[in-house]
């Protein structure tokens, strides 16, 4: 695939041992306290964070830093016509502290755009087609100065990173657990390769364990 200029992706996800980033009715809680205080430093070293519409819709995150000090961050949305609720706490929580960005699709209308930005939502359009282009996305965030970002699913936007090699990092907890469910959500969702030469290939670089919870890192092999 050609390379693009683009800012360092790194994938972070808590996952059980069965892949599942969140419980059939959509419970995503699987850190335990010490896995959020990692996540929450990883937040600290990076210039954004992106999530998909799927994850503001079902969880409602405020993407927010806990536990250490900061200097704010990107949070970035990727929703290709911008449905996200006005209200979500994404745009509402501490927006002088952490700006948000929303990607869509150059479909969206300009009075659509207009309405979030008055809440100082930047807007970033990115293709015409039915999702957000991601490759032509990349550069548009390096331009506006974000060099690294931490990519917190959920499994919809993995994918498509993952189809469009844009992962250069993986940091993976694994929670102890086995919940099931073939409709709860994967790491990794989407319609998939088909065969194991196409799928793509990271190095593992670390690997530790404590209370029962395995964390992996890795980089992608090139
Ligand atoms: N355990 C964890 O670490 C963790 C982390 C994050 C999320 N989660 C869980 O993951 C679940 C949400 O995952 P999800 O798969 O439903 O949604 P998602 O990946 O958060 O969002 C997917 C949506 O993003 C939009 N999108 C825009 N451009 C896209 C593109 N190029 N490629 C892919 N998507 C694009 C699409 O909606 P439009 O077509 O409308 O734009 C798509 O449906 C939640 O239950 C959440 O709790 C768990």
């Amino acid at each position: 695939m050609r390379e693009i200029e683009k800012p360092y992706v790194i994938l972070s996800a808590a996952m059980t041992i069965d892949g599942k980033i969140a419980s059939i009715t959509g419970d995503p809680e699987l850190s335990d306290d010490e896995d959020w205080k990692e996540v929450h430093k990883l937040r600290t070293q990076v210039d954004a964070i992106m999530v998909g519409k799927g994850t503001i819709v079902k969880d409602d995150p405020k993407l927010h830093i806990k536990f250490y000090d900061h200097k704010g961050y990107f949070r970035i949305v990727v929703d290709s016509n911008l449905t996200i609720p006005i209200e979500s706490k994404v745009i509402s929580f501490q927006p002088e502290i952490y700006q948000t960005i929303i990607c869509t699709t150059e479909n969206v209308s300009v009075k659509k755009v207009k309405n979030f930005e008055e809440r100082k939502v930047k807007i970033i359009q990115s293709g015409k087609g039915e999702r957000v282009d991601l490759r032509k996305l990349m550069p548009l965030l390096k331009d506006y100065g974000i060099n690294n970002i931490l990519l917190e699913g959920g499994g919809t936007l993995n994918w498509s990173f993952i189809k469009n090699d844009l992962i250069d990092e993986i940091r993976l907890t694994i929670a102890p657990w086995i919940v099931g469910g073939k409709d709860a959500t994967n790491l990794v969702e989407g319609i998939g390769f088909n065969t194991m030469s196409e799928a793509v290939r990271f190095d593992l670089i670390e690997l530790r364990h404590r209370n029962n919870y395995v964390i992996l890192n890795y980089k992608r092999n090139k």
